[in-house]
């Protein structure tokens, strides 16, 4: 029998998440999709998961949402098992690729959607025509889903995902096909839906959505965690570095200064440097020596695409894409 949600678990819990798919004509190769994946996200929360192509984001939120089983680990929705019907119902749901079905108008599969998710036949008008305005659908809401663009088909699937109001939203890369105003409201609504209280989970490889939306983050790479914690959490833990330019010496003469420098990049007849906080005075001293000038120094603002790359970099996964293949 299904057990009831539980109010005080966390939305999501889910320990040592593994997944190996079987590929091949004869399902004799192996893909490792996750391995070991830990994840917990409270209540009130917006979730991060960042990673490359292939990393296992989707993977996780397909076995969250009950439509991939994990071939080890443990996932729980609200305190219940993610096979469980009833919990799943306080979940809306954004799938990767969404194709809602095309002979519908967007108004009609967004009926269909809040009449599966509960909502009564007195609510039901309304809250479409909330939703649908929500993600500027309102004027397309009566053309069959065939006749949308991408970015349309991706509101509409939104839409769907929002209309019972649910107490979680996963969304597997909301902003993808979605231009520039559209990725501004879709991270305007997934922050319209935290101050109401709604859980989000939500992945995607977009570095400023995860840092403009996320309060926590994890950063997979080849199915494993590397990274987990707060935006700040993770980017004070970065080693502080410092930017100069400097003047009046050229690149080759500035790398041969013998201080290790992160990066030296000629720009424009002046040399932009990242050097390492605790190097940067003898850096400044040398540079004056030679006869150079420094004409700004400033701590470089830390970036989540720094942590990403260097993330990366440790994984040693750089330049391949995808899960581990085993023959
Ligand atoms: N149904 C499947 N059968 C076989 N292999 C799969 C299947 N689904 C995913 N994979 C493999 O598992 C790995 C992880 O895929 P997943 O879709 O979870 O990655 P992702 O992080 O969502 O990537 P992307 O950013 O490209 O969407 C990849 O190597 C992928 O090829
Ligand atoms: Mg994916």
């Amino acid at each position: 029998m299904t057990q009831p949600a539980s109010p005080d678990a966390p939305p999501i819990q889910a320990q040592g998440l593994s997944k190996t798919y079987k590929v091949g004509f004869w399902f004799n190769r192996t893909v490792r999709a996750l391995q070991g994946l830990d994840l917990e996200v409270g209540a009130g929360q917006i979730y991060g998961l960042l990673g490359p192509n292939g990393a296992g984001k989707s993977t996780t939120i397909k076995i969250l949402m009950n439509l991939v089983r994990p071939t080890h680990g443990s996932a729980h929705l609200f305190g219940q098992p993610v096979t469980s019907a009833a919990t799943r119902r306080l979940v809306g749901f954004l799938p990767e690729n969404p194709s809602p079905y095309e002979y519908l108008t967007g108004r009609e599969f967004v009926t269909l959607a809040g009449h599966l998710s509960g909502l009564t036949r007195h609510e039901l008008d309304q809250r479409v025509t909330e939703v649908l305005g929500a993600v500027e659908l309102g004027s397309a809401e009566k053309l069959q889903i065939r006749r949308y663009s991408k970015g349309m088909v991706q509101r509409v699937a939104l839409a769907q995902a929002l209309v019972g109001k649910p107490k979680m939203l996963i969304l597997d890369e909301p902003t993808s096909g979605l231009d520039p105003v559209g990725r501004r409201q879709m991270r305007d609504l997934i922050l319209a839906e935290r101050d109401r209280g709604t859980t989000v989970l939500f992945c995607s490889h977009i570095i400023p959505d995860v840092e403009a939306l996320c309060d926590r983050l994890a950063v997979l790479v080849g199915g494993r965690r590397v990274r987990e914690g707060s935006v700040q959490e993770l980017l004070s833990a970065q080693v502080p570095t410092m930017e100069m330019v400097v003047e009046g010496l050229k690149v080759d003469q500035v790398k041969g200064l013998g201080v290790a420098l992160e990066s030296a990049l000629a720009l424009d007849g002046r040399v932009l440097v990242q050097v390492a906080d605790a190097d940067s005075q003898r850096l400044l001293g040398s540079v004056l020596t030679a006869g150079g000038r420094v004409n700004r120094m400033q701590p470089a603002r830390f970036s989540l695409e720094q942590l990403f790359m260097d993330a990366l970099k440790e994984s040693g996964r750089a330049t391949s894409v995808g899960g581990e293949i085993n023959t």
